[in-house]
């Protein structure tokens, strides 16, 4: 099996709040992060597809097919919207980019098998700044 991983970027704002929480343990759980405007991320989101290599294109999928997938599934729902208010996935669950990463997962998920048959999602990926990653994998 031959993984492919690919990237892709957008910007999107969020503010980490629970309402499952007081102000004051959102202000200690989340810090700078719960600031009532929000504020902005350049993300950073890897994806890496897992298969045999074709014997006639030699590759594992088509970039090109991939790409206009994420771009259609995942992309466009997020880069330059403000997740708490613009994306419906999170009316009840906080934008952290642990739960970004579980709906980009879910969202990929959707059509994967119909669009890329013998290739499957191994791992998704999303960097959120320099000095955080977070990782679903073994897929
Ligand atoms: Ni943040």
């Amino acid at each position: 099996m031959t993984r492919l991983t690919r990237r892709y970027k957008f910007s999107a704002s969020h503010r980490l709040h629970s309402a499952a929480m007081s102000d004051e343990e959102n202000s200690e759980l989340y810090g700078k992060c719960n600031n009532p405007f929000g504020h902005g991320h350049n993300y950073v989101l890897e994806v890496t597809v897992r298969g045999p290599v074709n014997a006639e294109s030699g590759r594992v999928v088509g970039i090109g097919k991939l790409d206009a997938y994420v771009e259609r599934e995942v992309i466009r729902h997020f880069d330059h919207k403000d997740m708490n208010r613009d994306v419906p996935d999170f009316v009840d669950l906080v934008p952290t980019t642990e739960n970004l990463s579980v709906i980009v997962e879910k969202r990929l998920r959707r059509d994967w098998s119909s669009s890329f048959g013998t290739a499957s999602l191994d791992a998704v990926r999303v960097q959120e700044t320099k000095r955080n990653l977070f990782e679903l994998r073994d897929l």
